[in-house]
């Protein structure tokens, strides 16, 4: 049988190299792009490295989209068993409580929370026909002295607790899906203007962490499973030094 994943946010950054590498071990790539220029590009470069990969519309501020890329993949992908909760949002990581607008908060919760929230609700009946997993990119959300990007902590704190959540009602209603978060750290894509740390990872490294824990097989209901990359870390500082 196919292996057939799902990945919103696949037409670049962490997304992408989830989708290359899932791709390159032979994975059925449905790569959920909001763009349909972004994402058929994406798909198209994916297939001259020889992945099988077809782009499917999906804009998490748009729940019309998320319910027909449903549909679809229903009728055309009623394998799928991987589901990648990857499309998110920042807002502005800079800006003090008293300077974020409302619009903005309200714009940053309408993807990470409210699009994920329609993502899982839409997608969990097909998975749950083929004993599936619904992984959900996320962060850890205690602010600290150095890190308090205000509207993406509040929207991905509700993102953790809707995960566990989930996985709580699955586990009572005995819905055959396994829902976790997975936190790679800190990875040097668009989001955070690529940033350049030995803390922080490269796109490839921080996906691989992705990959591996999306696919491990082990029962993760509920939970948010970190693989920060301390090991790859520590050598960047040594080779610095
Ligand atoms: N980078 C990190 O350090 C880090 C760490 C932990 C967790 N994460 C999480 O990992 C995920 C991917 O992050 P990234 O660093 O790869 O970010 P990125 O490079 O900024 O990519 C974000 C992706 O999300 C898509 N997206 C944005 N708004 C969307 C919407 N309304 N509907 C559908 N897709 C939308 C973007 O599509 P467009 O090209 O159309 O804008 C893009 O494909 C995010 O959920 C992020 O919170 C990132």
């Amino acid at each position: 049988m196919t292996n057939t994943v799902l990945i919103t946010g696949a037409n670049r950054g962490i997304g992408f190299e989830v989708a290359r590498q899932l791709g390159r071990s032979g994975w059925l790539i449905l790569l959920g792009a909001r763009n349909q220029a972004r994402g058929e590009r994406a798909a198209a470069q994916l297939a001259k490295e020889g992945i099988r990969a077809e782009w499917l519309q999906i804009d998490l501020d748009d729940a019309a989209t998320i319910h027909t890329a449903a549909l679809t993949a229903a009728h055309h992908h009623p394998e799928l068993r991987l589901l990648i909760n990857n499309a998110g949002i920042a807002g502005d990581m800079t800006a003090e409580p008293m300077a974020v607008t409302t619009e903005s908060l309200r714009e940053t919760l309408n993807v990470n929370v409210m699009g994920t929230f329609e993502m899982i609700k839409a997608f969990t009946p097909l998975l749950a026909r083929n004993h599936g997993r619904i992984a959900n990119m996320t962060i850890p959300t205690s602010p600290s002295r150095f890190w308090h990007p205000f509207s993406y902590i509040i929207s991905k704190s509700a993102m953790n607790q809707m995960v566990k959540l989930f996985g709580q009602s699955f586990a009572r209603k005995q819905i055959p899906v396994d829902i976790f978060g997975i936190m790679p750290g800190g990875v040097s894509t668009d989001l955070n203007g690529h940033l350049k740390s030995p803390f922080v990872r490269p796109v490839a490294e921080g996906a691989a962490a992705v990959v591996k824990i999306a696919t491990d097989g082990h029962h993760h209901q509920g939970k948010i499973v970190a693989d920060y990359g301390f090991g790859q870390m520590v050598g960047r500082l040594i080779a610095r030094h």
